[in-house]
């Protein structure tokens, strides 16, 4: 791969590291960016590896998608093992890393004063979606209060060159920050960044506390201060080792038209009114790839987990629940940890204090921790032979789930189950085994 940088690891650096792992397709075809990208982009996620287009029609640019489409896949860009994932991310955030200023990056390679967003390869991906849409983008805004900087990332539909159709409504942070501007007639500034490090697409996917910043966060996850350059026409800082910039503005009170489009829990968002970002400028590398993204798939929804199971892991270990593993795949509504219990009433506490943490989680099952919760068949093993439907449930009916308006009455129940063994039966519930089968390889024998 061309121009691999020697500075702080970039996507480019996990492109690499995913290539040497065998864990990315390249393809040399040229590709249509109307659904047929799309297409592959889902054949590649079933497969578990990212996909790379040297070649999409009508453009010069190669787009890349799937990067972090497994937890394996997000722990290779962290440089972690995917299996004590979640408590050294854990470790890693405690660090007090800010950003480091640097004064030039090979995102501003170029900067175009007349900035152009059709000649940017974006996909379209669905049969009813409005227009191509930009998927990846994280969105980088300062609260115009305490100057803290949010990254988040949200769907942009491609109105004409030089404007987007963009959605942020509260309780997302961004639409909190943009309506205290708006509240004073003020425009919002605000960066789009394409072609970021797992570390970055990991904290734009996190909901932080209100006024935590993500960019310092990012390097954070990195475990290194993340560097950034200054924008040249917002007043923002950006990773200045990522491919794209869109630097532009949300002015007050305009919205339009945006939608339908093909979202994360595979139906469409019909049409809606909603922001507009006018494109103030775009910089980029020389010879930047674009970064696309399919919503719904495994990378959109890897990301999304691991920022939450991080939130669960964090409120269940700070309520001194001795959890091992938390996972919210295959969809992150649903949700299965694995503790080391003390006391029988133990995982209900735990259930209330996961739901207490996480507000979209709709069904959530305690497990023992000699059970695997990244193995779905595990969890579903447990339940089948370990709960009792009778007395291990915790129901809590009218709270708040997912918060979109008009799904409202379907996301605010909640049910957790409790698929622990008994305390004073934990001889007659231990799993059989072969003995010293992890001596006796298959491959050995062909
Ligand atoms: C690929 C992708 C697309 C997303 N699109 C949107 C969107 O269009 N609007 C939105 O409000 N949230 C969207 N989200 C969710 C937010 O980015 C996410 O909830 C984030 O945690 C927001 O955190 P914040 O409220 O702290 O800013 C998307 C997430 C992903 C991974």
């Amino acid at each position: 791969m061309a121009n691999m940088s020697i500075a702080q690891p970039s996507l480019r650096d996990h492109l690499k590291a995913l290539e040497d792992q065998e864990l990315l397709f390249r393809i040399t075809k040229p590709v249509n960016p109307k659904y047929e990208a799309a297409a592959l982009i889902k054949q590649a996620a079933k497969l578990k590896k990212a996909i790379l287009f040297e070649k999409i029609l009508a453009s010069d640019h190669q787009a890349v998608a799937n990067v972090v489409g497994s937890r394996e896949m997000i722990s290779i860009g962290l440089g972690l093992s995917s299996t004590d994932l979640l408590p050294e991310l854990s470790n890693r955030i405690r660090s007090e890393f800010k950003t480091r200023l640097v004064k030039t990056g090979p995102v501003q390679e170029e900067v175009s004063d007349d900035p152009d967003l059709s000649k940017i390869p974006i996909l379209s991906y669905f049969e009813r979606d409005a227009a191509p849409y930009i998927t990846a983008g994280t969105v980088v805004a300062k609260d115009p209060d305490s100057g803290f900087r949010n990254a988040s990332f949200n769907r942009m539909m491609l109105k004409s060159s030089g404007k987007l159709g963009i959605r942020m409504m509260p309780p997302q942070h961004l639409g909190i920050i943009q309506s205290k501007s708006e509240s004073k007639e003020r425009q919002l500034d605000v960066a789009v960044v394409l072609g970021n490090h797992p570390a970055e697409m990991l904290a734009s996917a996190s909901t932080l506390p209100f006024g935590v910043d993500h960019l310092d966060y990012a390097g954070r996850l990195r475990g290194e201060r993340l560097e950034t350059v200054k924008c040249k026409t917002v007043d923002l800082e950006v990773p200045a080792n990522a491919e794209l910039v869109i630097e532009g503005e949300i002015e007050a009170r305009v919205r339009e038209e945006e939608g339908p489009f093909g979202e994360f829990m595979d139906y469409y968002v019909e049409k809606g009114s909603n922001h507009v970002l006018k494109v103030k400028s775009i910089t980029h590398r020389s010879d930047y790839i674009f970064q696309a993204l399919l919503c719904g798939s495994p990378e959109d929804l890897s990301i999304l987990a691991l920022s939450r199971e991080m939130a669960v892991y964090t409120a269940l270990k700070s309520g001194d629940f001795d959890v091992t593993d938390v996972s919210l795949m295959p969809f992150i509504f649903n949700a299965a940890f694995s503790m080391k219990k003390r006391f029988d009433g133990e995982p209900k506490n735990a259930l209330l204090a996961a739901f207490g943490a996480y507000s979209w989680l709709k069904y959530c099952v305690a497990v023992d921790d000699d059970v695997n919760v990244q193995d779905l068949a595990d969890v579903w093993w447990a339940l089948a032979t370990r709960s009792d439907p009778d007395r291990g449930l915790v129901h809590i009916s009218e709270a708040m789930g997912f918060p979109r308006k008009d799904k409202l009455e379907i996301h605010r129940g909640k049910l957790g189950v409790d698929a622990t063994v008994p305390m004073a039966r934990r001889e007659e519930f231990q799993r059989k085994k072969i003995p010293e089968s992890e001596k006796v390889v298959l491959e050995n024998y062909l």
